[in-house]
């Protein structure tokens, strides 16, 4: 069993970091001989996915670049809304890219599904879709993800890049979120 940080919001492991770490190894060599002969350009989607972003790379013998973009999602703290603000665009043009775009976690897909649309309006090669985490039946977009680190349980996690109101991006395994840890 890993520490926990101490805080009573903080609850089941949902996956360990050790898992994490092999997946992810695993996920980037998949990743490696389906690219072969390619230089990809990897998207990550801020913040939640850069701890994943940076891991993945670790494991992709290609050689890749990086590029980010922020969104944001109207909608509560714990609902997608599936209207997307970009806080912060791509860098660099994507025309002519095999373009592939790292997520955190994937819930509706509404979010990702706005993603997509606006990236492939920019002329890429080809756009292929890695998501550490999916959350098992809630999809309401009908979206095609190539690469899926975990199907997870529908409940609301932190950790591992992804947070409430900025906190606990920084544990290095994804547990449950409580939200109200009196009842
Ligand atoms: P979707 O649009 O419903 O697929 O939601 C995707 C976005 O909502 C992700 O990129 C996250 O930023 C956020 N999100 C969804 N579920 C969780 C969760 O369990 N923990 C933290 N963030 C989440
Ligand atoms: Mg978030």
């Amino acid at each position: 069993m890993e520490p926990t940080q101490e805080d009573p919001h903080i609850g089941d492991l949902i996956v360990d970091s050790e898992s994490l770490q092999l997946r992810i190894r695993e996920l980037g060599e998949v990743i490696s001989k389906d690219f072969n002969g390619k230089a990809p350009l990897l998207i990550g989607v801020l913040k939640g996915a850069f701890m994943f972003m940076s891991d993945l790379a670790k494991s992709i013998t290609v050689p890749v670049e990086f590029d980010f973009m922020a969104i944001s999602s109207y909608g509560s703290a714990t609902k997608s809304s599936g209207v997307v603000r970009i806080l912060k665009d791509l860098d660099a043009d994507i025309a002519g890219r095999d373009v592939i775009v790292v997520e955190d976690i994937i819930e509706s897909g509404l979010t990702l599904q706005y993603l997509l649309r606006n990236l492939k309006a920019r002329g890429p090669e080809s756009v292929t879709v890695c998501t550490l985490l999916l959350k098992r039946g809630l999809q309401r977009a009908d979206l095609q993800v190539d690469y899926v680190g975990f199907e997870i349980p529908a409940d609301f996690v932190v950790g591992y890049g992804l947070d409430v109101a900025e906190r606990f991006r920084n544990l290095p395994f994804v547990a449950r979120y409580i939200e109200d840890p009196e009842s």
